[in-house]
């Protein structure tokens, strides 16, 4: 393993101030940053905010205020977020950093000496939101972005081109051999997909606005059109300006390649395609990994400035605790998938995972040390190691295993196997019954118990601490330790054991939290969406088959549908699947139908029911039973 190790979040746009969304990305980079610490690595970890481009321009009009003064307040509320919430980062960049400035215009020339750029004229929509081009083929709706969802805007102008469509096979190639470039595995197949489709070639600058960055002086004094850099290219040059590559910063140019770059899923593309060919382009290595994570939804809905239901994760902290917060976001949501806050959700974890199986395996050690050993236990090493072989030797099982996880940043795992070794320390305590042993006398036996649990709650605060490092320390502290790497190698590598503590008792960790914290919780309640169960049973729902399919002419998307549902007559049923099925399909097909829906007129004609359908970003499916069942028949 190499000795450095370089991680970066994405940089941040200062058009809003930090959500949970950003404060997830951020958090997970620190984790990893601070477990090859722990590994005895020279980590660089990077974070910024990403400050040019047309949103940020019109954001600032918008408060009435000039760019620069409006992303300095913005920028600094992330730096300010970052240091409240203990982020370990090495370097903060802002795109708007004069070093940043000086690599990002050494790097399009280069690019443009390679021949890899050119000048033309871009026709196309542009999504201001996502910063983003996208072809007509691509919008949804014919005018809306269809990752955003909001109204694009018809772009003419003349741009330079970054040659995308010529690095399309190398791209496809460097995938192939490296099938762990991008983290999850379900995403690398759909990168593989996205080229495989056809890459066109990127237009690269803008003219139709000012807030970015000019081109290199060798261009642009050429050039009779103002051209400014298109965002994205300047923003992910931010990963090697940061290590001073081709500026006056200090050359940390050792540091490179990248190991791991965090992003969420939606900036995917242009870290895991277009970075690859700037980098290409460039002629420097590829990053190693690239991980994308899921996106956060709040009570089951998207998060949005206009519905007011943002999560404020400093809010959060202040009310829950750092570490809590942290806890909750990691070991929630497997890495890659999406993820939903709410109050509950957060208390039940602090009530069962921290203050259950943690705090109190902790307390009862405190306990129990000091009411029969007054804080000092001692074993005899050799008898303690025979007893508990097996024990011992599942708990190292387990630890080592966790490097493996976190490299495919499977956090969430990796917190699961700590718990198991919690629960195993809490099954042996109500197996081994300590009260009843201690009254039947067998103190040796007691004392090489908690000892155990000692060894176990040490070797697992290691292994936390890049989770909760704050908790990591105040376990350690029981034991008279503090975080060292060098503990990594002790404690977890080389199996240490210890055979006698003397313990510092702490106040309890993370008591019980009986009500949420945050004000919002009234709200919830009245807008929880709950049903009873006799609400539920005036729905009918039953089975039946479609019989005939007309099709509507008028229509774009409704079909005209027989249903038998097991009734003396057909039911005349319109639904609205036309662009996903056709005749052929339907006819004879099983399907779920509301069945007692107020009948209705759709362009028309009377509809008496309705078919039931799943529909998400690849289509619409319709429902329908496992096997066959006769018609009639009711879902309950
Ligand atoms: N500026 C670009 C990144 C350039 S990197 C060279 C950008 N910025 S962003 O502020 O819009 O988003 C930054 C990160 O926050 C992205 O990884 C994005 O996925 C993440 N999130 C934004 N909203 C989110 C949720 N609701 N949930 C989880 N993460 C989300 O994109």
């Amino acid at each position: 393993m190499s000795s450095k190790f370089y991680i970066t979040t994405p940089i941040y746009y200062v058009n809003d101030i930090p959500h949970i969304g950003h404060a997830y990305t951020t958090i997970i980079v620190d984790v990893l940053a601070r477990f090859h610490h722990l590994l005895g690595q020279e980590v660089f970890f990077l974070t910024g905010t990403d400050e040019h481009g047309q949103k940020i321009e019109q954001a600032a009009t918008k408060k009435g205020k000039n760019p620069k003064e409006y992303v300095d307040e913005i920028s600094k509320s992330f730096k300010d977020i970052w240091e409240n919430f203990e982020i370990s980062y090495d370097k903060f960049i802002r795109t708007t950093d004069s070093y940043h400035l000086q690599t990002a215009q050494k790097a399009f020339l280069k690019m443009y000496q390679r021949g890899d750029i050119y000048k033309g004229e871009y026709e196309g929509n542009y999504c201001i939101s996502c910063e983003a081009f996208f072809t007509k083929s691509q919008l949804i709706e014919e005018k809306k972005c269809p990752d955003c969802k909001k109204e694009t805007t018809l772009v003419k102008e003349e741009s330079y081109f970054f040659k995308l469509s010529a690095y399309q096979d190398r791209l496809l190639e460097f995938y192939k051999q490296h099938n762990d470039f991008i983290l999850p595995k379900s995403r690398y197949n759909e990168v593989i997909k996205f080229v495989e489709a056809g890459l066109e070639d990127l237009s690269i600058t803008r003219t139709s606005f000012d807030w970015g960055i000019k081109l290199p002086s060798e261009i642009a004094s050429k050039d009779s059109k103002k051209h400014v850099m298109y965002v994205w290219l300047d923003a992910l040059i931010n990963y090697l300006s940061a290590l001073g590559y081709q500026n006056t910063l200090n050359n940390k140019m050792d540091f490179w390649p990248v190991n791991y770059h965090i992003v969420g899923k939606d900036i995917l593309r242009f870290h895991a395609v277009y970075w690859p060919a700037f980098l290409m382009s460039l002629e420097l290595p590829l990053p190693q990994h690239i991980a994308a994570h899921g996106w956060w939804t709040r009570d089951g809905q998207k998060m949005s400035k206009s519905v007011g239901n943002v999560v404020n994760p400093q809010e959060v902290v202040n009310a829950y605790g750092l570490d809590c917060f942290r806890y909750f976001i990691l070991r929630e949501v497997p890495f890659g998938q999406d993820g939903d806050f709410s109050q509950r959700a957060l208390i039940e974890r602090i009530n069962s995972d921290l203050s259950n199986d943690l705090g109190n395996l902790l307390n009862r050690l405190l306990g129990m040390s000091a009411k029969y050993f007054n804080n000092h236990l001692k074993v005899d090493i050799q008898a303690f190691r025979t007893h508990y072989k097996e024990e011992l030797e599942s708990i190292h099982r387990t630890l080592m295993g966790l490097e493996t996880l976190m490299q495919k940043v499977q956090i969430n795992r990796y917190l699961e196997e700590i718990w198991k070794i919690f629960a195993l320390a809490n099954g042996m305590i109500a197996k081994k019954e300590p009260w009843r042993l201690a009254k039947e006398d067998k103190m040796q036996e007691v004392a090489e118990l908690l000892v155990f649990i000692a060894n176990l709650l040490i070797k697992s605060a290691i292994c936390l601490s890049p989770c909760m490092p704050k908790t990591a320390e105040e376990i350690l502290s029981v034991f008279n330790l503090s975080l060292k790497s060098k503990y990594y190698l002790e404690f977890i590598r080389d199996n240490q054991i210890v055979s006698e503590v003397v313990l510092m008792p702490i106040s309890a960790l993370f008591p019980k939290i009986e009500a949420p914290l945050l004000e919002e919780k009234q709200k919830e309640e009245k807008t929880q969406n709950f049903i009873t169960k006799e609400e539920f049973s005036k729905i009918e729902i039953k089975v039946g088959t479609i019989m005939g399919v007309e099709v509507m002419p008028k229509s774009e998307k409704l079909l005209k549908l027989q249903v038998d549902l097991g009734e003396e007559r057909e039911r005349q049923i319109i639904a609205g699947i036309k662009p996903y099925y056709s005749a052929q399909e339907l006819v004879g097909r099983q399907v779920c139908v509301l069945a007692n829906l107020k009948p209705a007129k759709l362009m028309g004609e009377l509809s008496e029911g309705m078919i039931l359908a799943v529909k998400d970003e690849e289509g619409l499916s319709l429902i329908q039973p496992q096997m066959i069942k006769k018609n009639g028949s009711p879902i309950s």
